[in-house]
């Protein structure tokens, strides 16, 4: 009969939330043109941040200490993932670290004592902008570090990681992954725009250089630094708003805090966006 598909009260009845609703409009193949899904975006980023706010007050309320870390190569969307998750968020109970390089002294003391002072103190939820990590891969590709100091911290993170553990600390570690060619157009991007001219450093330059040398000491901090209780998550991020919105929606995932939104709930984070890094045998 060649008719237009379209949408029917039956669909939005169905739908539990814009992203159901979204599923079934791709299913009907009813074209969705791009400030259609920005309205789907924000909306949907709305009601996370909305159900972000109700588990701040959760932590807050239980004494609970959770750190997300956000990793990932150059321009993979770490500081505009964050702003995302904080924007609404009361600004007493959250905290960002983005720490710079280590002074002389820093670099005299254990590696790990700088981001110690940094995790949550009880009822926060911190967010690293980078994170101790910074040795397992820029440090060693940039040679900011020697390889006894590597090989060390190699064997000291997941000791590390377990002793927070232990102490009933909530880490949560995302790595955002993109593509080599999405680096880049990023990196034309932040120097054609003067408002992101700032982000352009001279370690992203080497970013693409170096991408192999890069993609091997990132391979090697999934093997080492994988645990069953601390694993690593990534996030496919070529796609900034996806990848946004699944991010937190995963962090939302791992909590039961109070008055959680059912029809958000059931919707759990994309499978081919968010996935536990599987160790290869
Ligand atoms: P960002 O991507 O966080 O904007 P850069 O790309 O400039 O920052 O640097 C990447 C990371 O490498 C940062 O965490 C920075 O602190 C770290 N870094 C830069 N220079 C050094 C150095 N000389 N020694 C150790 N770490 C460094
Ligand atoms: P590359 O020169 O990047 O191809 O590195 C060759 C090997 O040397 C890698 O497999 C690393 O294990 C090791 N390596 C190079 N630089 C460092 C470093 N700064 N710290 C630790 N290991 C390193
Ligand atoms: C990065 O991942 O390098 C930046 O934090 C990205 C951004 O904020 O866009």
């Amino acid at each position: 009969m060649g008719e237009n598909p379209k949408l029917t009260i039956e669909d939005f009845e169905k739908a539990t939330s814009n992203k159901e609703l979204l599923e079934i409009i791709r299913e009907k193949n009813i074209p969705i043109d791009k400030p259609m899904n920005k309205i789907f975006y924000e909306s949907e980023l709305k009601k996370l941040q909305i159900e972000l706010v109700k588990l701040q007050k959760w932590v807050s309320k239980n004494n609970k200490r959770v750190a997300i870390i956000f990793e990932g190569r150059d321009a993979a969307g770490k500081g505009g993932n964050i702003r995302r998750f904080t924007e609404h968020l009361n600004p007493r109970s959250t905290r960002l670290v983005a720490l710079t390089k280590p002074t002389e002294v820093e670099r005299g003391q254990w590696y790990f004592r700088r981001y110690i002072k940094e995790l949550p103190n009880p009822g926060e939820i911190v967010f690293f902008d980078r994170s101790w990590y910074n040795r397992a891969v820029v440090e060693p590709v940039m040679g900011f570090c020697n390889e006894a100091q590597y090989d060390n911290f190699m064997v000291q993170v997941p000791e590390f990681e377990h002793m927070l553990y232990e102490d009933n600390m909530v880490l949560i570690k995302f790595w955002f992954s993109i593509s080599k060619n999405e680096q880049l157009a990023r990196f034309n991007s932040r120097l054609e725009t003067p408002l992101k001219r700032w982000k352009f450093s001279p370690v992203d330059r080497m970013g693409q250089e170096l991408w192999d040398k890069y993609s091997h000491f990132k391979e090697q901090m999934f093997s080492k630094t994988h645990t069953s209780y601390s694993p690593w998550i990534t996030v496919k991020a070529n796609d900034k708003k996806v990848a946004r919105l699944e991010s937190i929606r995963y962090v939302l995932s791992q909590f039961d805090y109070e008055g959680k939104d059912e029809a958000l709930t059931t919707v759990l984070p994309d499978p081919n966006i968010i996935m536990r890094y599987y160790r290869s045998a």
